[in-house]
């Protein structure tokens, strides 16, 4: 494994069991679920397509979920899709995944994720070369874009595994010049670990176990995060110098995502086709 997937691995499987329950996460995955679910429409996952005696979850629609974590993703569009696979680098996140409700409600062979590391530069994990983690109509990349290394390298990967001209990619990721969270991560892994007026007010508002925490999730995430945040110009230079020539589209999430309670950011969604 590549020497950054492996510390992305590390540090998501060591928190992999308090993703549920750190309130900001929970804010941020709510605002997450919901502005993927008040824009399925504007995904592709058109309800107006859905004929009335055919329940929606029936539709042919198989969704990857990349770097899936727990599964937020899965869990909102799940009842949409056909089918749903989950590609993620931490074991212990995969078995959160593969333990919710809806994967266990609906089954392996509707939902399941695999854990592996797509975006070796050296090759894609063989453990990932299984012919149901090929031929998606739809991937989603969700928060997660920021920690790879290789972001042109992730998409050229996901593109191969979506249906040649027809293939969607989504990505929700933190949104460039939205706030000074991401001086934060630079200003931290240089060492420098300096915070304005206004992030120090926040802070010093939490309580001492808050704060703790924090600090360790800056320390243990800086080294994890290659881009921190996507301009839209980016992304669409993103897409279409990696094969997703077509359909691109980007909006901004409404609200803040109040990262660690402290630093406020805000999130796009984009979207483009396969050439
Ligand atoms: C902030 S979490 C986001 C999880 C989920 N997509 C969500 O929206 O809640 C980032 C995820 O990216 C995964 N990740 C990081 N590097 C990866 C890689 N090279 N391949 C696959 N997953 C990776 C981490 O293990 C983690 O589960």
């Amino acid at each position: 494994m590549a020497s950054h997937s492996e510390r992305n691995r590390e540090y998501f499987d060591s928190m992999a069991a308090r993703y549920h329950t750190e309130p900001w996460i929970q804010e941020g995955v709510a605002m997450i679920a919901e502005g993927v679910d008040g824009h399925r429409d504007w995904i592709g996952i058109d309800p107006s397509n859905v004929k009335n005696d055919q329940p929606s979850h029936k539709r042919s629609i198989r969704l990857l979920d990349f770097a899936c974590g727990p599964g937020i993703i899965s869990q909102v569009l799940g009842p949409h899709v056909s089918q749903v696979r989950g590609i993620d680098v931490s074991e212990k996140m995969i078995e959160e995944y593969n333990k919710s409700a809806i994967a266990q409600e609906k089954g392996k062979e509707f939902m399941h994720a695999v854990q592996g590391d797509l975006l070796d530069p050296a090759g894609a994990d063989k453990k990932l070369d299984l012919p149901d983690l090929y031929e998606f109509d739809l991937a989603v990349v969700s928060l997660a874009m920021h920690h790879f290394e290789d972001p042109d390298l992730a998409v050229r990967r996901i593109g191969e595994r979506l249906k040649k001209g027809s293939g969607v990619l989504l990505v929700i990721d933190f949104l460039d010049g939205s706030s000074n969270e991401e001086s934060i991560f630079q200003r931290v892994a240089k060492g420098h670990k300096v915070l304005t007026p206004a992030e120090n007010e926040k802070l010093n508002a939490l309580p001492a176990a808050q704060r703790q925490r924090i600090e360790t999730a800056l320390n243990g995430a800086t080294p994890t995060i290659k881009n921190p945040a996507f301009s839209k110009a980016r992304m669409e230079e993103l897409f279409k110098n990696n094969g997703f020539g077509k359909n691109f589209e980007f909006l901004t999430l409404e609200g803040n995502f109040e990262r660690m309670g402290v630093f406020s950011t805000k999130l796009f969604m984009s979207k483009a086709q396969l050439s």
